[in-house]
């Protein structure tokens, strides 16, 4: 396909899916919020758990939990189903669009795994595959009869994905393979469980039968793990600009972070709406999880990173890496087939401007080895070090 084709295709599904994100996760956030915030009263209509009231937009909604049928179905039913089908399949189009498209470059990382692209990409498709299933798997064992023993074994189903992933592709893509398996999983946690047994119970309602248990008890269990896994999901889907989280550290340890991190602010909101006392202790725990994060993957000490050369011997010799490692990608007239233009628009192509983009050089490849991408253009251990020496020393004279 032709390459600027696909940047257009990208840019328009990255749009799509973002906005059908915000609209998933926002009717989610507000409906968790709207059903913890009902409460009954004396007076209530027949059939209504509690009611609570809201004001937006300028005028007052009185909102009401039918818990078993009204006397009367109202003609038009909105379901909520389409926010999140429609951020499951254009994040699967920009998937291929992105990650398949470009699995030389982003999937594949020789250094983890010498794999060929077409390889690369049936493992990816695999892997989301059998960790959907495993988690179908774990949800209808035993275990799920207890919450708490349920999202333990998730989560350690989640590291270990994590650590599988890193494993087998690049850095970058094993955290966002992370986003797209949770994703995956919420999403057809909507489509397969949550949908399908509302549809069961709202029929048994009209039938004037009482639905049964089961069904309520199943998709209130999934609508759970949807809402705790929120804020990772989208931690770990724009992690991959973040060369920082993906490009040094432990994935699996990132992930288990990560995890505490969502999941303690999540429970912090999900009791305040509730009305119960905040425990704002989940806020001392997400900052110590957030610390040990950023220290984790702070820059490792570089062997090497003391060595010879100072002002505009160092410049000179950080040019000469810039060059042969960077510049066949990053210049106005990209000569690497398959980059029509400079990826990002980041040019290392006049000398002149170098030391402005000494940050952003030393960041993506020199504290981490994000770029070059699957390191095709063989840089070494050493030419890395001297590029952090560089970018550390300020000055070129
Ligand atoms: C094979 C081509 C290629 C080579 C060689 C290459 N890059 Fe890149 N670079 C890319 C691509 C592709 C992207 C865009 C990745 C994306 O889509 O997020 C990129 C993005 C970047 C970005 C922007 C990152 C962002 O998220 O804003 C920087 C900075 C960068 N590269 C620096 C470097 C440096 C420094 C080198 C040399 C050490 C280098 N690149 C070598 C292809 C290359």
């Amino acid at each position: 396909m032709d390459p600027l084709l696909l940047e257009w295709a990208g840019l328009i599904l990255r749009w799509l899916h973002v906005i059908a994100a915000m609209a998933w996760i926002g009717t989610s956030f507000y409906f968790i919020a709207l059903d913890a915030s009902l409460r009954a009263r004396p007076g209530l209509p027949p059939g209504v758990a509690g009611e609570a009231w809201q004001v937006h937009g300028g005028g007052f909604y009185r909102m009401m939990k039918y818990t078993v049928a009204p006397a009367e179905l109202p003609e038009r039913l909105t379901w909520f189903k389409w926010e999140a089908y429609t951020t499951w399949l254009s994040g699967f189009f920009l998937m291929i669009a992105y990650y398949y498209w470009n699995a030389e470059l982003l999937l594949v990382d020789p250094a983890v795994r010498e794999l060929s692209p077409v390889a690369a990409v049936i493992a990816s498709l695999a892997l989301l595959v059998a960790g959907y299933l495993l988690y179908e798997a774990l949800c209808r064992s035993p275990l799920a009869r207890s919450d708490a023993a349920l999202a333990v074994a998730g989560s350690l189903l989640t590291v270990l994905a994590a650590w599988l992933f890193s494993q087998i592709f690049s850095g970058r893509a094993a955290i966002f393979h992370l986003g797209a398996l949770l994703g995956t999983i919420m999403a057809a946690n909507v489509g397969h469980v949550i949908i399908p047994n509302q549809r069961k119970a709202v029929a048994a309602l009209i039938d004037g039968r009482e639905p049964d248990p089961a069904l309520g008890r199943e998709a209130k269990q999934r609508s759970l793990h949807n809402n705790y896994l929120t804020l990772p999901v989208v931690f770990f889907m724009i992690a991959g600009h973040y060369p920082l989280v993906f490009a040094t550290g432990r994935v699996w340890l990132v992930a288990a972070l990560v995890l505490v991190i969502g999941f303690s602010v999540r429970h912090f909101f999900n009791a305040r709406h509730r009305g119960e006392a905040s425990p704002w202790w989940s806020w001392v725990v997400a900052s110590l999880a957030v610390a040990a994060l950023a220290w984790m993957t702070l820059p490792r000490a570089m062997a090497g990173a003391d060595g010879e050369g100072r002002g505009a011997t160092l410049a000179a010799q950080a040019r000469e890496i810039v060059e042969s490692r960077c510049v066949m990608c990053h210049a106005a007239e990209p000569v690497w087939e398959g980059i029509p233009l400079p990826p990002k628009g980041v040019r290392f192509d006049d000398p002149r401007l170098l030391r402005l983009e000494a940050w952003r050089i030393a960041l993506q490849s020199a504290w981490t080895d994000a770029m070059p991408p699957a390191n095709v253009t063989g840089m070494t251990a050493e030419e890395r070090a001297l590029l952090a020496r560089w970018a550390a020393s300020g000055s070129d004279r």
